[in-house]
């Protein structure tokens, strides 16, 4: 067999899309090395949300391109967002890549290699097929899945947020059929899969465009709920302005519906969020997300958070450390605004200085660790549910996995464990966003109607 070594950037969009060529490649002749040294074909699936993404993946062309020049048969590809963004201009800057491919065309991974190796020319393959439904045909699994497995329901976003490539990147929203996902899930069950995790950068808007049979994405819950084996269901990324009551009611109503939910709230300054046009006022997000935990009360909230936008005051920046102390979310991504080209906000300028945005970075990140440990401590000494993914990584712990809220937790001891299995772990000590402790006395408990007894 062929060796293909894969790298992946950006957010799990990317790293479904690096499985799935994986997985294709693997029907056409290659395995999967971790050694670029061996490869005869390698991939980067990359993405260009902030500049530091792009200069990562730069750097690392950098390291490949003597790979290259020492072994002209080695074929070298850019796949994922930074493709569609930049095409040609990709191909000029890095002669030595073979081909440029975007986000919509992994499917065609095999065709893409094929094309290098009978023409022996550089292209680019990017754009979007804007009357082909999101299908996604199945192909048998060399490998089982692991006890959390994402499964893609939408593709691309149609919200426009200022600041954001992704609508240009991934094109426009597109829902894949219930039933194929059903049927997907259904497989990835048997083989093995505990923990379905609904994938898309904007899930609430599932349903919307694309399908020949729609539904709106809580009937998507409530149907994938039913699916036997199924043990525990979470879905990433929700936007605001979709997330519906139907949806808070299926969190009550859905004993396997995990008690977190992640909702990117950007920034605080309802001035702010009109710039970003995130198109919802900070009252509405908080009504929002109040009326959920007054119907799930122990559930956890995440977020997004973007520091230094243009016009972003200082005061307006001191309402987002209130949000997020209002809310007191369990963990944040925190990041500094980076114009990108052809998005809105590029037009905008980038008025806030780097060390006030380093700075105001820093100020959120240190406000989330202090919001984190808070909650961690509130663990101490309990009882919590853990679906155990694999081996943990940390000294003296043997598994690691996640409770339904998403701590982090690892687990000490060696009897009686393995990963798919749901144990009882008793937190001894707390890092991070990490939950430690020995496996609790008590007999093994799997999923209840609400897991951490709400
Ligand atoms: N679809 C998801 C997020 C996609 S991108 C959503 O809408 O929530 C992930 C996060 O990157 C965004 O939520 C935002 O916080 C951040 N981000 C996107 N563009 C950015 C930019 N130009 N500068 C800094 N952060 C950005
Ligand atoms: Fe980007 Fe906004 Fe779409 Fe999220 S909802 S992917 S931030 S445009
Ligand atoms: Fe990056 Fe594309 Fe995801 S820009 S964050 S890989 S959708």
């Amino acid at each position: 067999m062929k060796q293909v070594y894969l790298d992946t950037f950006g957010c799990q969009m990317n790293v479904a899309d690096t499985d799935r060529m994986e997985l294709i490649l693997f029907h056409s002749g290659y395995r999967r090395t971790l050694e670029k040294e061996d490869a005869d074909l390698i991939l980067v699936n990359t993405c260009s949300i902030r500049e530091k993404a792009e200069q990562k993946i730069f750097s690392l062309f950098g390291g490949l391109k003597p790979l290259k020049m020492a072994n002209p048969d080695l074929i070298l590809g850019l796949t994922g967002c930074l493709g569609q963004q930049d095409g040609e201009k990709l191909l000029q800057r890095m002669p030595y890549l073979d081909f440029v491919m975007g986000p919509d065309q992994v499917d065609g991974i095999a065709q893409a290699v094929d094309r290098v190796r009978d023409t022996g020319k550089s292209f680019v393959w990017t754009g979007f097929d804007r009357e082909k439904a999101y299908t996604i045909p199945e192909l048998p699994m060399p490998k089982a899945p692991g006890p959390s497995t994402f499964v893609n329901i939408i593709k691309g976003c149609d919200k426009f947020c200022t600041f954001c490539v992704v609508p240009f990147t991934r094109g426009r929203e597109k829902s894949r059929e219930p039933d194929e996902l059903y049927r997907e899930i259904r497989q990835l069950v048997d083989h093995g899969a505990k923990e379905i995790i609904l994938l898309g950068q904007n899930v609430n808007s599932y349903g919307k465009r694309g399908l020949h049979n729609p539904i709106p994405f809580h009937e998507l819950l409530y149907g994938v709920a039913e699916i036997p084996g199924v043990e525990r269901l979470r879905f990433t990324t929700s936007h605001p302005n979709d997330f519906t009551r139907d949806t808070i009611r299926a969190y009550r109503d859905i004993g396997i519906l995990v008690n977190h939910l992640h909702l990117p709230v950007q920034s605080g300054n309802n001035e702010v969020l009109k710039a970003m046009r995130r198109d919802h006022t900070i009252e509405e997000y908080r009504d929002l997300l109040m009326e959920l935990k007054s119907e799930v009360p122990d559930i956890a909230l995440s977020t997004d958070i973007i520091v230094g936008f243009p016009g972003e005051t200082g005061s307006a920046f001191e309402d987002t450390l209130k949000i997020m102390q209002e809310i007191g979310y369990s963990s944040s991504f925190m990041f500094a605004y980076s114009p990108r080209p052809g998005t809105p906000a590029n037009e905008l300028t980038d008025s806030v200085p780097e060390e006030t945005k380093k700075q105001r970075l820093q100020e959120t990140i240190a406000l989330q660790n202090r919001l984190t440990a808070e909650q961690g401590l509130s663990y101490i000494g309990k009882n919590v549910e853990v679906l155990i993914e694999g081996r943990s990584s940390k000294p003296g712990y043997t598994f690691k996995g996640r409770t339904p809220q998403y701590w982090n937790v690892n687990i000490e001891g060696r009897e009686g464990m393995k990963p798919g299995d749901t144990v009882s772990v008793k937190v001894e000590q707390v890092s991070g966003h990490s939950l430690n402790g020995p496996l609790a006395r008590e007999a093994n408990s799997k999923s209840s109607l609400h897991p951490s007894g709400a």
